[in-house]
């Protein structure tokens, strides 16, 4: 299966694409990742993402459709993929659109900006494999350590108030109108379904609601 998951800065995305990832057995593809991973590595992607990122602006168009035309052509994208914090523009949606990459299923989960910018303050990530974590809500078994390489977690750059109030503003200019544009495709040529999640509430109760929703579509 070839999906998208929806939703503003801190609504899950990365959370459950570990768990959709995991049960379809597809590659979960975070452009929020890779560009982490293009900075810490100082590539020429990575030079000109860093400031674009701490200050929560997006990164040009024409840098990420490459980033996700390489990383798609790749062997392990052949069973499909699951896009997490990809397309957020709508030039990036009509992109693909233009390359005929088929999307099977557009899921967006719904959260409050209230609840995102207390999400955020908690959140800490262990850098190297994008693992998310909460100090309440999704505790690692450690103190501030990854449970599955014993490495130490870190918060993230761009996760202060300001920053998350900024990435908020551009998401509700720019990738908010995504939805009309998937609920729009869904009815058309492209058979693209589309599911909305609520956001809010635990961690497994929203899993279930996703992988019921992908079940009934397989
Ligand atoms: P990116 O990394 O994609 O960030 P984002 O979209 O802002 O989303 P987040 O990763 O912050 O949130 P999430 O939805 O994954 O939430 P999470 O699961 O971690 O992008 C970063 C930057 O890269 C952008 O600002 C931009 O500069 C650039 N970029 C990336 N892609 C781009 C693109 N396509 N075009 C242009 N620029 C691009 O959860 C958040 C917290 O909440 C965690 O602590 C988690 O444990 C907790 N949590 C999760 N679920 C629950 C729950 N149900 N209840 C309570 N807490 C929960
Ligand atoms: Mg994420």
């Amino acid at each position: 299966m070839q999906i998208i998951l929806l939703g503003a800065p801190g609504a899950g995305k990365g959370t459950q694409a570990q768990f959709i990832s995991k049960h379809l057995n597809i590659p979960q593809i975070s452009t929020g990742d890779m560009l982490r991973a293009a900075v810490a590595n100082k590539t020429e992607l990575g030079l000109k993402a860093k400031d674009l990122m701490e200050k929560g602006d997006l990164v040009p168009d024409g840098l990420i459709l490459d980033l996700v035309q390489n990383r798609i052509s790749e062997a392990d994208c052949s069973n499909g993929f699951l896009f997490d914090g990809f397309p957020r523009t709508l030039e990036q949606a009509n992109a693909l659109k233009d390359r005929e990459v088929k999307i099977d299923c557009v899921i967006e989960i719904m959260v409050d900006d209230d609840e995102i910018i207390e999400r955020m303050s908690g959140r800490r990530v262990h850098p190297a494999s994008g693992r998310t974590y909460h100090i309440k809500h999704n505790p690692p078994k450690q103190n501030n350590i990854d449970n599955e390489t014993g490495e130490a977690l870190i918060q993230r750059p761009d996760d202060n108030e300001e920053t998350v109030k900024k990435r908020l503003s551009i998401y509700h200019e720019q990738t908010y109108p995504l939805f009309e544009f998937y609920k729009g495709l869904s009815s058309k040529k492209l058979p693209t379904n589309y599911v909305e999640i609520n956001g809010i509430g635990g961690i497994d109760d929203i899993q279930l609601q996703i992988i019921n929703n992908i079940e009934k579509l397989r």
